[in-house]
């Protein structure tokens, strides 16, 4: 099973090393596609390997340099220590921020599941008040994302927009797709008028297309916004919306612990799961 998931992970990760995701993004950007590259990791159970990570990221930034690609980073806080303490992961954090600061390259902290949002908002807004280049994702699935936006647009931190990639109970999470779509609209229109450079992260035509449509209407310039989205994932699409003249950021993750990443996109589309278990079973 792991053999397969391997492969089926090919599509969605760079590869193992910093170097592979690198080249991944010096092929997007010949496509006039810039990158956001993830060191992929989450839940460090100890101070160690949050430093270890730590170290790595700064690795990554140097490369970014040395290699002139057109790239920012993405993190995630339970990658830097948030599961030990909250200051750890903010110190850890701060670091990698710091070092991105120099060579003015923006950082975005994931969201995690909804145990985390909390934490990952005020970290990111206590963060964001002494380093601009900052910004975090947030959830529409979420019953408090309007709320959460509207505090980070009155910040002017820069929000990336995703749907959520996490099982949340109905209490705090919109059950019915439809509703976390109507909820992406509504946020994304939010964003696009007054967000500071948001990114509308989906691949979601409808969403994209009615963002198209707004910017239009509302006179919001392409350099305002960026659309991104997942390496492996509706690529054609990518270049066209590039072609167009729009800013287009894909995800670009890599490193050995792939495999939760992998699940999250396995469970977001029905056909991939059909596609695993043909294999499988087979
Ligand atoms: P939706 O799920 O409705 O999919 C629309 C279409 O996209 C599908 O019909 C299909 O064609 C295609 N598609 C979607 N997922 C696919 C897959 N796995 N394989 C193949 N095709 C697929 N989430 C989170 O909780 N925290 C985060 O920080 C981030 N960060 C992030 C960054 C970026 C750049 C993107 C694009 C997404 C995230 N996400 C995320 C993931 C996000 O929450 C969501 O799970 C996925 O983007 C899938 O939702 P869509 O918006 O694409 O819509």
């Amino acid at each position: 099973m792991k053999g397969f998931l391997s492969y089926f992970a090919g599509r969605y990760i760079a590869g193992d090393e910093r170097g592979e995701a690198i080249e991944v993004a010096r092929e997007l950007n010949t496509h006039s596609i810039v990158a956001t590259i993830d060191n992929l990791g989450e839940n460090v159970k100890d101070e160690k390997e949050a430093e270890e990570s730590v170290v790595e990221y700064l690795a990554l930034i140097n490369d970014i340099k040395e290699t002139g690609v057109q790239s920012t980073i993405s993190l995630k806080l339970t990658h830097m220590g948030l599961d030990i303490s909250e200051e750890l992961a903010e110190k850890n954090t701060e670091t990698i921020i710091k070092e991105a600061g120099k060579l003015k390259k923006f950082a975005r902290v994931d969201m995690e599941g909804s145990r985390y949002t909390q934490r990952t908002v005020d970290t990111v807004v206590r963060l964001h008040e002494k380093h601009e280049n900052v910004g975090v994702a947030i959830q529409t699935c979420l019953r408090r994302s309007r709320a959460d936006v509207k505090l980070l647009i009155e910040k002017g931190i820069s929000v990336r927009l995703v749907k959520g990639a996490y099982k949340e109970p109905p209490d705090i999470a919109y059950p019915d797709k439809k509703d976390v779509d109507e909820s992406y609209s509504t946020l994304m229109k939010e964003l696009l008028l007054k967000g500071n450079r948001p990114a509308i992260a989906t691949h979601d035509e409808r969403l994209i297309e009615e963002a198209r449509r707004f910017v239009e209407e509302n006179g919001i310039s392409r350099s305002g916004f960026e659309f991104q989205m997942l390496l492996g994932i509706r690529r054609t699409l990518q270049k066209e919306l590039a072609r167009d003249g729009y800013i287009v950021r894909v995800y670009v993750p890599y490193g050995p612990n792939w495999m939760a990443y992998i699940m999250r996109r396995l469970k977001e589309r029905k056909e991939n799961v059909y596609f695993v278990m043909r294999h499988v079973f087979d």
